[in-house]
């Protein structure tokens, strides 16, 4: 039977952390036995906020080099940089074509990039999720590996696909979100306030890349209370998002011991921080020092993404040839 197809990307601003890799990077390296996993830093779409020019290269090797050390292998997937992939820009162009002004400014996360940064509302910010789309779309993707956050974009990419296929013909599959377990996962910022993100309060974020010490420091000083006084109570949402991540990382059985203490009144969120900080520490440290190493060696990365993106172009190229045929390009 063919395997099924699977897009993935993660955008290069900034260090990976715990939401990227429990919302995503830890569903690729599952998905890379059983399916056909095209998987790619988002470079392109980083270039919305401007980066310096100089931060682009380590940017994306790092996020390269973690996803690696997380477990990802090379040779099982097609692992590429967006922008060594034309097609790409190509297929954005054409869904462009099918994407309206007013859908897309009532996109949650254009409107909220608009609230933070006014001074740079540019196009690109707006066609984001075509972008996204096209990435998706250009395999002709079922299977998107994603977190939370990215929900509402998958769903455009099925609009895009469904208005694409009643004018043009039928060609492209729905891509849905993928998940291993019922729920997509959001990890929280360890302070309590939204979502653990690369770029807001770097103290409530644990990086891959953090040290031992000072993953230590950030889970202890993560947000708790006084604890619950009714058995059985609701457990607020931060609380919800230790046990998330002590459900990850601590051995089986360990999170049960804390949840019967919450449901019985008599949990110490001390002692839950200070197992749930060892058992990050092992978890978190092979991936640095990894990721460490293979940072240093470029040529490798190198060779990683130009074999990445031969194995990307070889699918994009036959996607642009039909697409082409389909709007009537082809003369
Ligand atoms: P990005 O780079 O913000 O995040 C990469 C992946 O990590 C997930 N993620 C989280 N999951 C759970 N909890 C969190 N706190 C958390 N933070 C991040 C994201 O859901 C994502 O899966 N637009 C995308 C990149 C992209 C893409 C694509 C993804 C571009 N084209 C095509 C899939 C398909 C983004 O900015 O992800």
């Amino acid at each position: 039977m063919e395997k099924q197809i699977v897009v993935s990307g993660i955008r290069s601003t900034g260090y990976l952390h715990l939401g990227n890799y429990f919302g995503a990077i830890q569903n690729y390296i599952k998905m890379q036995e059983e399916y056909n996993c095209y998987f790619f830093v988002a470079d392109y779409h980083s270039l919305t906020t401007h980066p310096d020019p100089k931060e682009l290269r380590p940017s994306v090797f790092r996020v390269l080099s973690e996803n690696i050390a997380s477990g990802l292998d090379p040779e099982k997937v097609a692992l590429y940089a967006q922008s060594d992939v034309p097609e790409i820009p190509e297929l954005y162009l054409m869904l462009n074509m099918l994407a309206y002004k007013g859908e897309l400014e009532k996109v949650p996360t254009f409107k909220d990039k608009v609230r933070q940064h006014p001074d740079n509302v540019n196009a690109g910010l707006l066609t984001y999720p075509v972008l996204m789309a096209a990435d998706i779309l250009i395999h002709r993707a079922v299977k998107v590996p994603v977190g939370k956050d990215q929900e509402q974009h998958l769903e455009m990419a099925r609009n895009f696909a469904q208005r694409f296929n009643s004018r043009y013909g039928e060609f492209f599959p729905e891509p849905q979100v993928f998940r291993f377990s019922d729920e997509t996962v959001k990890i929280m910022s360890l302070d309590g306030n939204g979502k653990m993100s690369k770029s807001e309060n770097i103290n409530a974020t644990i990086f891959l890349s953090d040290d031992d010490d000072t993953i230590r420091k950030k889970i202890m000083k993560a947000k708790t209370d006084s604890g619950p006084t009714e058995h059985n109570s609701v457990m607020p949402d931060y609380i919800q998002n230790l046990f998330v991540l002590m459900n990850a990382v601590s051995a089986p059985g360990i999170t049960d011991t804390y949840r019967s203490a919450f449901n019985g009144c008599n949990i110490r969120y001390g002692d839950m921080k200070k197992q749930l900080a060892e058992d990050m520490v092992a978890f978190v440290g092979p991936i640095r020092e990894k990721a460490a190493e293979l940072y240093k060696d470029e040529d490798t990365l190198r060779k990683i993404l130009k074999d990445g993106a031969e194995k990307a172009r070889a699918s994009s190229s036959v996607t642009i040839r039909e697409a082409r045929k389909l709007m009537g390009i082809n003369y």
